[in-house]
């Protein structure tokens, strides 16, 4: 059976850990995929864990998530508030999709308010810090359960 899930994330989120901790935090991405590995595997899932500052990089996991995964976890990172093409690419994926934010942005600039991911996305957190990944696959898992 397919257990597979996709943690997607946008530009600048390699430099988790150093970059504005006083927003994002201390943790680094790599803390990130650690802790996703470790939850997911408490649910028996798989992850495909990538990050990039490449739109078209993201786009591509996006088609290869139609082929084979169960939900697609997404922090676009600044690209939630510009990029139509990423939604365009999470229409064509049917299963669940949960954007994540690190920060709150509806606490933050106005542009930030605005996700364009946001009108597909069956479920977002923001605010939560990196525990806002653990519980998207938490979500998912629970999803995927329900629909045995
Ligand atoms: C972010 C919020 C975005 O507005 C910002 O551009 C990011 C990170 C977050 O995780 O809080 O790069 O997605």
């Amino acid at each position: 059976m397919n257990r597979l899930v996709y943690i997607l994330n946008g530009p600048n989120l390699n430099l988790l850990g150093k970059r504005q901790p006083h927003i994002y935090g201390h943790e680094t991405l790599t803390n990130v995929e650690a802790e996703c590995r470790k939850v997911a595997s408490e649910h028996g899932l798989e992850i495909r864990f990538h990050q990039s500052n490449r739109e078209y990089e993201i786009i591509d996991w996006i088609h290869e998530a139609r082929e084979t995964a169960i939900g697609i976890v997404i922090n676009p990172a600044a690209f939630t508030h510009t990029s139509v093409a990423i939604l365009d690419a999470l229409n064509t994926f049917e299963p669940t999709v949960i954007e994540v934010h690190i920060s709150n942005v509806h606490k933050r600039e106005t542009f930030r308010h605005h996700s364009y991911v946001s009108l597909r996305a069956d479920g977002v957190i923001a605010g939560l810090g990196i525990q806002g990944y653990s519980l998207a696959i938490q979500r998912i898992a629970r999803l995927n359960e329900t629909k045995k």
